[in-house]
C-alpha cells in the first residue's frame, strides 16, 4: 500500500546518509507504486528525487542453469577427468547429456582442456577455470557486467537479455521527517473547542487545481456563428427585419417574388403546405397587416405609414404582371389564380420577408440595408448535408444607381469579413432576380471551390408592382447558416493560438450533429465561442 511505502522510505532515509536508489533498496516494488508514493512525499517536500532510466542485463532460462550447474564445456572437462582411461566419445551424451555434449565437446578442446585420441577424450588441464559460469554469475548479482564486450558476446549468444528499468534516487526534502504527518483540508469546530487548530498542519491550498465544472446553460453553435453574422451586419450598416412569421402565404414567398403559380418551387414535393387552415384570409388593410411587427425598430414603420400602397392596388399589380404583363415586361401570361396567392406555406426562403420589408420602404423609399438570419424549411430528403429545415442568412441593399458590379464589390467586402477572400460568381437563375449569380467561395482547408450563396437584382416585376421608384435598385443575397458554421467552427479548442490558427475547422461532417434530436448536449456545452477569421 502507498501509505505504507511512504513510512517505510522515511524510515529508510532517516537511516541512510546518502541518496536511496530504489531498485537496490526495493527491487521487488513495482515502479509506479513507487513513483506514486514518492510524489507523496514530494508534494510535501519531505523528499526529492529523480527518475533514472537504464538499462539492466537480465540471464536467459538456458544461461540460469549454466550460472546454477556450470557450462557445458565445464561439464564435458570433468566427465572426462573422472575416466581415467579416457572417455569414448560415443559415451560422452551418456555421461554429460546431448546438448551439452554437442556443445562443450568443441569448447573443452579449443580451450585445450582435453584433448582427441581416436575415439577417446583425454584430459589436458589439471584444473579449469569456468568463465562462462563465473561471468553469468557475476550478471546475476549485479544485473550488469564490467566488460560491455562480454555482455554484448553474451547477448550474441542468447543468454542474457537487456531490459529497461526506471529507478527512482531520492534523498530526503527541506521538510524532511521520520514520520507522515497527516495533513488537515477543513478548520473544524471540534478543533477550536479543544484547542488542536493550533498544532495541526493544515494542507496548503492549492491555487492551481481546476474547479469543479458548473451546470449550466449553453448557447448552440448555431447562435454563436448567428451571432458573428450579426455583428458583421450591423457594422455594415444593415437593420434587422423581423422573422418572427414562419407561415407565410404564396403570395409573399412566391407571387410577390414573380415566381409563376407553375413553378415547380411551389410544388408538394419542395414545399411544405399547411393543412389546417389550407388557406389565409383575403389580405386586409395596413394597420393589422402590420400587427406582427411588435417590436420594429425599422424607423419607416412609424413615420410614414400614411403613404403606403394601397394593399388592393399591390395585390391587383402582381396580378397583372404575372398575367399579362405590366411595367414593360410580357409577363409569363397564364390565368393567375387568387386563390393560390392565399395558400399557406411554410417558408421556403427568407426573401418572403424582405420582399415583405421591401413593399413597406416603398411608402418612403430611400436607400435601405436589411438583414436577417432565421428558420426556413424545404420538404427535401434529409440526408448528411441537407435538412428539411434550416437557417437562412439574407440581406438586401436599396439604393438608387446599383449596378451588377457594386454587388459583386460588395460581396467581397461581406464575405472577406468571413475570412473567404477568393470568390467567383456564376450565372444562374432566380424568378426574381435578374442578373443572378450563385456565389463560389474558395475553401483554403478543402483546397477546393464551394458553394456558398445565391444572389441577384431583384427584377423590375417585383419591385415595381410595390411601387418602389423606377431607378430604385436592390440587390439581394442569400446563404445557409448551417454551412459556414460546419466548416468554420472552432472545435475542442486546447491553446489559443489554435484559434488564430487559420486551417482550425469545424469537424462536423453531418448537419444532423448540428441541429435535430440527434444533437450531443455535451458537443454544445464543450464549444467555445466561434471565431470567423477576420482580418
Ligand atoms: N432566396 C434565395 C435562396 O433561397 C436567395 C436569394 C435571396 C437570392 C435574394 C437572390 C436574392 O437561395
Amino acid at each position: 500500500m502507498a501509505t505504507d511505502l511512504t513510512a517505510r522510505f522515511l524510515d529508510a532515509l532517516s537511516q541512510s546518509d546518502g541518496p536511496i536508489l530504489s531498485t537496490d533498496a526495493f527491487p521487488s516494488i513495482p515502479s509506479t507504486e513507487i513513483k506514486s508514493a514518492l510524489d507523496r512525499l514530494k508534494s510535501r517536500e519531505m523528499v526529492v528525487y529523480e527518475a533514472i532510466d537504464k538499462e539492466e542485463a537480465i540471464l536467459t532460462a538456458e544461461a540460469e542453469g549454466v550460472a546454477a550447474n556450470g557450462s557445458p564445456e565445464a561439464k564435458v572437462f570433468e566427465a572426462v577427468q573422472t575416466a581415467l582411461q579416457g572417455l569414448k566419445i560415443t559415451d560422452l551424451p551418456k555421461a554429460v547429456g546431448k546438448e551439452n555434449a554437442s556443445i562443450g565437446q568443441g569448447k573443452a578442446l579449443k580451450a585445450g582442456w582435453i584433448t582427441k585420441d581416436k575415439d577417446l577424450l583425454r584430459a589436458k588441464a589439471k584444473s579449469i577455470t569456468d568463465t562462462s559460469r563465473e561471468q553469468l554469475q557475476t550478471i546475476q548479482n549485479t544485473r550488469t557486467f564490467p566488460d560491455p564486450k562480454v555482455l554484448s558476446d553474451l547477448k550474441k549468444r542468447k543468454l542474457v537479455k537487456m531490459q529497461k528499468v526506471i529507478s527512482y534516487k531520492f534523498s530526503k526534502g527541506p521538510k524532511f521527517a521520520k514520520e507522515f504527518v497527516k495533513e488537515e483540508t477543513d478548520l473544524t469546530a471540534d478543533m477550536l473547542a479543544s484547542g488542536t487548530w493550533s498544532t495541526v498542519k493544515f494542507k496548503p491550498y492549492n491555487f492551481k487545481s481546476l474547479g469543479a465544472p458548473t451546470m449550466s446553460g449553453a448557447l448552440h453553435p448555431l447562435n454563436k456563428v448567428r451571432h458573428e453574422f450579426r455583428q458583421i451586419f450591423f457594422e455594415m450598416g444593415f437593420e434587422e427585419m423581423p422573422t418572427n412569421r414562419y407561415v407565410e402565404t404564396g403570395f409573399w414567398n412566391f407571387d410577390a417574388l414573380f415566381v409563376p403559380q407553375q413553378h415547380p418551387a411551389r410544388d408538394q414535393q419542395d414545399t411544405f403546405f399547411i393543412s389546417d387552415p389550407p388557406y389565409a384570409d383575403t389580405p386586409r388593410a395596413d394597420p393589422q397587416e402590420t400587427q406582427h411587427l411588435p417590436n420594429r425598430s425599422l424607423s419607416e414603420s412609424t413615420t410614414n405609414k400614411a403613404s403606403t400602397l394601397d394593399y388592393k392596388q399591390y395585390w391587383n399589380n402582381v396580378k397583372e404582371v404575372h398575367q399579362n404583363g405590366k411595367y414593360g415586361s410580357i409577363g409569363y401570361r397564364y390565368p393567375y389564380s387568387e386563390h393560390e396567392s392565399l395558400k399557406l406555406v411554410l417558408r421556403t426562403h427568407t426573401t418572403a420577408i424582405s420582399t415583405y420589408m421591401l413593399h413597406r420602404l416603398a411608402a418612403n423609399p430611400r436607400p435601405a440595408r436589411y438583414f436577417s438570419i432565421d428558420r426556413v424549411f424545404r420538404n427535401e430528403s434529409v440526408d448528411a448535408t441537407h435538412l428539411a429545415e434550416f437557417h437562412q442568412v439574407e440581406g438586401v441593399i436599396a439604393d438608387y444607381g446599383l449596378t451588377l458590379g457594386g454587388l459583386i464589390g460588395f460581396m467581397e467586402v461581406f464575405f472577406a469579413k468571413m475570412g473567404i477572400h477568393k470568390l467567383r460568381f456564376k450565372p444562374a437563375y432566380n424568378p426574381y432576380t435578374e442578373p443572378s449569380m450563385e456565389i463560389f467561395g474558395f475553401h483554403e482547408g478543402l483546397d477546393k471551390w464551394v458553394e456558398i450563396g445565391n444572389s441577384g437584382m431583384f427584377r423590375p416585376e417585383m419591385l415595381e408592382p410595390m411601387g418602389l421608384p423606377k431607378d430604385m435598385r436592390v440587390y439581394g443575397w442569400g446563404l445557409s447558416l448551417e454551412r459556414p458554421t460546419m466548416i468554420k467552427y472552432v472545435h475542442n479548442l486546447s491553446s489559443p493560438a489554435e484559434v488564430t490558427n487559420k486551417l482550425c475547422r469545424y469537424a462536423v461532417k453531418n448537419i444532423r450533429e448540428l441541429l435535430g434530436h440527434k444533437v450531443d448536449l455535451n458537443f454544445v456545452e464543450s464549444n467555445p465561442a466561434v471565431r470567423l477569421e477576420k482580418d
